[in-house]
């Protein structure tokens, strides 16, 4: 494959930036005619913010997996499209080339439509990172059903939530999954999640980890007898047929917490994604032919979907996919990948970085890290600590870093550097690609035009216009998307995060200026948590804020107010984090739990969040005006109590 969009120059960018924000229709067009459509397009761009509406390519044809797949069969069969490390070391490498991928795609996509999935169907996917988990992915969207993956760290009443919302009538998952020492029971978490559902009508799973499972007749099946039924019954070409797709018609759902308490389900469209995410794979990583991709995401999260799967794919590329976790069975792992793979582009997170910092020099002993070319970063603001080291210690200097900003919303990266084509500043997530338009606004939605005492520009990050990836709706509920998104700001997409722009117009995030926390590159809402702890029975009520954490980034620090007596055996704190696992799952659980008899509250009954967020940043000066609350001598108990 070659790819002539690829930016080769930092004049290359300027242009294409230009030609990208005064003709966006002929912008895209252009590269939009490097892919397979069964028909092209009437019109490459309509939108108008307020409702919001968004069209991209309307009037296209044509299926994203002859995209990732069928296109590639000439030239790539061969060439390993996944390349699949265990989360055991010891276990056999699965190389998957795109003559199989295809392959398996199809079979799997026959074994959807034979258990009843047709196009459009929701089909939820809770599986652990096992090349099965990509077939699913796929074969769903060569079929046109949506696809729901759920991180399978979330709990069964998270699940419960997700099936509700997407009335989901199908799954595919395993009989567990393998994460570091843990052994997960997965399909013992779908049973739980479906006690009560009468929607759901068929669970297909797959062998992974031989846990017992127990198998309800009528609903659940075995991918292996299912994948066995499609070979003997049908004849290779007759499997797996493509589904035509409009442009428009939804590729997946993704749930992501936002500032109230229900996750929302993402919706991104077929053709549009799929511009977005080859066009900033390609780009960003400035990926050539034959290079090994090792991004460390869970396909759970968008950056899976969009740079473990569909970027990846649609480029042709090498995909490494990794069950396991960067500290197990010990700190080298990743640079173990690294040196057995020849990986060429790593893509992690911060937290990743912070963690495998704290273990100093010596699990990359001996380890060759040579074959390295680009690093990049995605999830959270990076500190410069981090960037140095990984700069440093990891791509020893030689390896452009390229820290991308974006979101679940966005589908794909917005603003980065591009490696080694455009600067990279340590921190800063630099300048906008192609198509995006920044601004930055104060409170009442005004540019901010005015530097602040640094030097920079500061405010509420905004996006003027459409890029190709932009998520379309919320499922099942559009006036959700314009309130959450497009009500703010007249005119605007507001992403929820801060920012700062410098004289060069580079951005720096500084991160999200809503009710979302960020825990270790995790987006968790607080009201989602505050619900969560307020399910336990002994809780009266509670408020969550982040707190800067060394390696996390943010941590969760709860203040509950207990009915009981909480301080026995900390059991009421230990308690609480039980619930919180059983409703959302361990990743939500609260670092910090401080039982307090009052909560800092304004006369009309609001929690004073500021107050709480400072203290439990350990603020010992001012924590600003208190005057308009209702019992002012609380907020002092609250910091003497302050954990
Ligand atoms: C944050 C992940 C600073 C940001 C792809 C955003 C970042 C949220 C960066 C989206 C970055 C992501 N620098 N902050 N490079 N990348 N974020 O939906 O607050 O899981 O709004 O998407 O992560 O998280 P999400």
């Amino acid at each position: 494959m070659s790819y002539p969009y690829q930016i080769k120059s930092f004049e290359q960018y300027q242009e294409a930036y230009k030609q990208s924000v005064n003709d966006p229709g002929k912008f895209w067009g252009d590269i939009a005619e490097h892919f397979t459509w069964r028909k092209k397009w009437d019109k490459v761009l309509d939108w108008n913010f307020t409702q919001p509406k968004i069209e991209w390519f309307a009037g296209g044809k044509l299926n994203i997996t002859e995209n990732c797949l069928d296109r590639h069969l000439a030239t790539l069969s061969d060439k390993p499209a996944i390349i699949w490390e265990s989360n055991n070391p010891e276990e056999k490498t699965r190389i998957v080339t795109y003559e199989r991928l295809h392959k398996r795609v199809c079979q799997f996509a026959q074994v959807l439509k034979n258990n009843g999935v047709k196009k459009g169907d929701r089909v939820c996917i809770y599986m652990g990172m096992i090349p099965e988990l990509a077939y699913a992915v796929l074969a769903c969207a060569r079929i046109g059903a949506i696809h729901s993956v759920i991180f399978g760290g979330f709990s069964a009443q998270s699940i419960a939530d997700r099936l509700d919302d997407a009335k989901a009538e199908f799954i595919v998952t395993c009989d567990g999954a393998y994460r570091g020492g843990k052994d997960i029971p997965l399909k013992s978490v779908i049973d739980d999640a479906l006690i009560g559902n009468k929607v759901v009508k068929r669970v297909i799973v797959y062998t992974r980890t031989r846990t017992p499972v127990s198998m309800l007749k009528g609903r659940d099946v075995w991918w292996e007898d299912e994948m066995t039924k499609v070979t003997d019954t049908l004849p290779v070409e007759e499997f797996g047929k493509a589904e035509e797709m409009d442009a428009e018609d939804p590729l997946f759902v993704l749930y992501t917490s936002g500032s109230t308490g229900k996750p929302k389900g993402v919706v991104h469209t077929c053709a549009g994604y799929m511009v977005w995410t080859n066009y900033t794979f390609v780009n960003v990583f400035q990926y050539q032919p034959g290079q090994v991709h090792f991004c460390t995401a869970d396909i759970g999260w968008i950056t899976g979907h969009s740079y473990i799967i569909y970027g990846p794919l649609s480029a042709g590329a090498t995909s490494l996919m990794f069950e396991g976790i960067p500290t197990w069975p010990d700190a080298g792992r990743f640079w173990d990948i690294v040196q057995k793979y020849k990986v060429n582009i790593l893509y992690t997170a911060p937290t990743a970085i912070r963690s495998l910092m704290g273990f100093g020099e010596e699990p990359l002993q001996g380890k060759d890290l040579s074959s390295l070319q680009v690093l990049g970063t995605v999830g959270e603001p990076i500190n410069e600590e981090a960037w140095h080291w990984y700069d440093e210690h990891i791509g020893k200097k030689n390896c452009p870093v390229v820290d991308t900003w974006w979101q679940t919303e966005t589908g794909g990266v917005l603003i980065s550097n591009l490696a080694g084509v455009t600067p990279a500043k340590p921190s800063w997530a630099t300048l906008p690609l192609p198509g995006v338009q920044p601004v930055l606004v104060d409170e009442k939605g005004q540019e901010v035009t005015e530097k602040d005492e640094d030097g920079y520009y500061k405010g509420n990050l905004c996006l003027k216009a459409p890029w190709p990836g932009i998520l379309r709706t919320t499922y099942g509920d559009h006036e959700r998307c314009r309130t959450n998104y497009f009500a703010t700001y007249e005119n605007l997409y507001f992403t929820g995060d801060g920012a700062l722009r410098d004289e060069q117009g580079f951005y720096r995030i500084t991160g999200r200026v809503d009710d979302v926390l960020n825990v270790s590159g995790h987006r968790i809402g607080t009201a989602e948590v505050e619900n969560a702890i307020n399910m336990h029975a002994g809780v009266v009520e509670s408020a969550v804020v982040g707190y800067p954490h060394d390696i996390k980034g943010q941590g969760i620090y709860a203040y509950v107010i207990y009915s009981g007596k909480p301080d026995v055996d900390d059991l009421a704190k230990k308690d609480i984090l039980a619930t919180v696992s059983r409703i959302i799952g361990p990743i939500a659980k609260p670092d910090k739990v401080q039982f307090v008899s009052g909560l800092p509250k304004t006369r009309s009954g609001k929690i004073m969040r500021r107050i709480l967020r400072k203290i439990a940043e350990g603020e010992t000066g001012s924590l600003g005006d208190t005057s308009t609350l209702l019992d002012p001598a609380v907020v002092e108990e609250i910091r003497n109590g302050r954990l």
